[in-house]
């Protein structure tokens, strides 16, 4: 099993970058991967700038040249859902592109023809995280996690997003990183920790907690790996 670790920024795959041995990094594409291998096993992991752009770039890059038959992501999100605070957990069932819009056309917001509105994860990563979270004894929310090429900062946006999708979570690359792993038809699991809330304090909180809260993330993720790696 080669495994992909993904983030958007470096911040989100630091604390990853750690706990590596072996790391080879191959430069590919304006990007850097990083081979390695953690606990015995292979992994490549990178960070692929932020938005849908860059992270369909990388992910694509990750299973078609580098061969990964998993795809894990790991970063932050602003919170849609009250009930997430800064540093929560949040895994996603299933992925809109909120930014996606062809309703002139009489199609639904995210929706483009051969296409769907929402992507769905994988199963088995998602009952993996919950053994974790129980493990951990930690609370882990899973929900709708919507993405765009925006950074969301705006109760009207939000509002939008939450009332289109119903979105729990919001950022701006678990969309696109799941239109390719579906099409590829390779398993995979996005996982964020919240940062702001996306609303007028956004920018101010989202600079405050990147890094704390992209650490948890990352962190959660390698305890999956630890378990995949047993399998
Ligand atoms: N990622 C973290 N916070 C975000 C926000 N408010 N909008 C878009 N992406 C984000």
């Amino acid at each position: 099993m080669k495994i992909a670790i993904m983030g958007a920024m470096p911040e989100e795959i630091a604390p990853i970058l750690e706990r590596l041995d072996d790391v080879q990094e191959v430069n590919y594409a304006k990007n850097k991967y990083y081979k390695a291998k953690y606990n015995n096993i292979d992994v490549v992991v990178a960070y692929s700038k932020i938005g849908k752009v860059f992270s369909t770039l990388t992910a694509a890059t990750m299973l078609q040249i580098f061969a990964c038959d998993v795809l894990l992501f790991t970063g932050v999100a602003g919170a849609v859902n009250d009930e997430l605070k800064i540093g929560d957990l949040i895994v996603a069932t299933k992925l809109p592109q909120h930014d996606l819009d062809i309703t002139i056309f009489g199609h639904p917001y995210g929706y483009v023809p051969e296409g769907s509105v929402f992507v769905e994860t994988d199963q088995d990563l998602r009952a993996l995280a919950k053994l974790v979270a129980k493990e951990m004894d930690i609370d882990i929310k899973e929900g709708i996690i919507a993405t765009g090429d925006q950074f969301i900062a705006s109760q009207e946006r939000k509002g939008f997003i939450a009332d289109t999708f119903h979105a729990d979570a919001l950022e701006m690359e678990g969309a696109s990183v799941a239109v390719v792993c579906d099409a590829l038809d390779v398993p995979f699991f996005i996982l964020r920790s919240i940062s702001d809330s996306a609303d007028m304090d956004a920018s101010f909180n989202f600079e405050e907690f990147v890094e704390s809260s992209a650490k948890i993330s990352a962190e959660f993720l390698m305890k999956m790996v630890d378990k995949l790696a047993k399998v």
